[in-house]
């Protein structure tokens, strides 16, 4: 794994995680709160000077989140499609909440473990799984791993394929992982979930615990029939469970800006769909989304101050924290 004691960010990406507050005012609370920056002074690039995720999460929580009280809420990000962008997203999602001083556990729940390789886990790693916490064998804190202050992972691997068999044998079969988790949720403001692009019974169990399930689509005409088919799914999944369905999002992605299919997909989004999206919010096709992955670093270790993949993930975050009723309250006053 990496050592991410090394990452930090810009004072200018701070300002934008704050809720897009000026950048005076993350300045002056630098200077309060007497933040060193990284690295030694003579290496120091002027237009590159970063902060450290502890101190970053310290300033952040105080100007941005002081009035936050513990949402403690579990997330999941669904679509039994791959290749939409569920991982991308729910690891951009995870790493930024726990920058802005969170407390994140997040779980891959997928045996191709692309969410555990983008934290920098070997692929073939043989540390615990959820396949292990829900068969008994371990508990559940020995399966989580810190990656860097704020932000826990319980990675998966290919055993977690055989959690169906498992789970098919148990009673209460789609309601063992919140039995088995339940416990933790105390202990973070958020538990996410990363799925297998699958209708798994592992799948069936996350739509059980999560308050909040975030379906990442394609702005593409035919992911609708797909997301049409997911819907009912849904919805007779929890009336058959006799739950109440949980809030949903409908995440867009990888929208382009002049393609008329795009602009057809968010139309008939919006005509579908209106109290499950936001506005006109789409995750932009950035090629930064893809080099996040690659070098393990989250867009706040290293995007540029412009960087429209940055926005388009701190946007969605703001909108989940407001879905989720956490007022954000700016301290523009130090
Ligand atoms: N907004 C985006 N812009 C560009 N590439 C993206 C974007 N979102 C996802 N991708 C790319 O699409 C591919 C599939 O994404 P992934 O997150 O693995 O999907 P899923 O988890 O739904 O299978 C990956 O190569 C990823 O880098
Ligand atoms: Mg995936």
């Amino acid at each position: 794994m990496l050592d991410y004691t090394k990452y930090g960010t810009t004072q200018k990406l701070m300002a934008k995680m704050a809720g897009n507050l000026n950048n005076s005012t993350i300045s002056r609370w630098v200077y309060k709160l007497n933040l060193e920056p990284l690295g030694k002074t003579e290496d120091r690039v002027i237009k590159n000077i970063r902060y450290s995720i502890e101190d970053v999460r310290s300033l952040l929580q105080q100007v941005a989140f002081a009035e936050v009280s513990s949402p403690h809420k579990v997330l999941s990000f669904y679509n039994f499609k791959g290749g939409t962008g569920k991982t991308s997203i729910c690891y951009q999602v995870s790493s930024h909440l726990a920058l802005m001083g969170f407390q994140v556990l997040v779980i891959d729940a997928d045996p191709q473990a692309h969410l555990s390789t983008s934290y920098g886990f070997d692929s073939h790693h043989e540390r615990p799984t959820l396949y292990d916490v829900i068969n008994g064998t371990i508990g559940v804190s020995d399966a989580i791993v810190p990656v860097y202050p704020g932000l826990d992972c319980i990675p998966s691997n290919l055993a977690l394929t055989r959690l169906e068999v498992t789970l098919n044998d148990l009673p209460k079969r789609e309601e063992r992982l919140k039995i088995v988790l339940e416990p933790l949720r105390p202990k973070y403001d958020f538990i996410i979930f990363d799925t297998n692009p699958t209708i798994s019974l592992l799948n069936r169990n996350i739509l059980v615990f999560s308050d909040l399930v975030n379906i990442v689509c394609e702005t593409q005409p035919y992911s609708l029939n797909g997301l049409k088919l997911l819907m009912e799914d849904m919805v007779r999944f929890y009336k058959n469970m006799q739950l109440d369905m949980p809030q949903v999002l409908v995440i867009p992605n990888k929208y382009e800006d002049r393609s008329s299919s795009s602009a057809e997909a968010m139309t008939a989004l919006r005509q579908y769909y209106p109290s499950y999206m936001i506005s006109d919010f789409a995750i932009r096709r950035s090629e930064d989304i893809n080099t996040s992955a690659k070098s393990s670093l989250p867009l706040a270790f290293f995007a540029r101050t412009n960087s429209i993949a940055f926005e388009d993930i701190i946007d969605l975050i703001h909108a989940v924290l407001s879905k989720l009723g956490t007022k954000v309250v700016n301290k523009e006053d130090v």
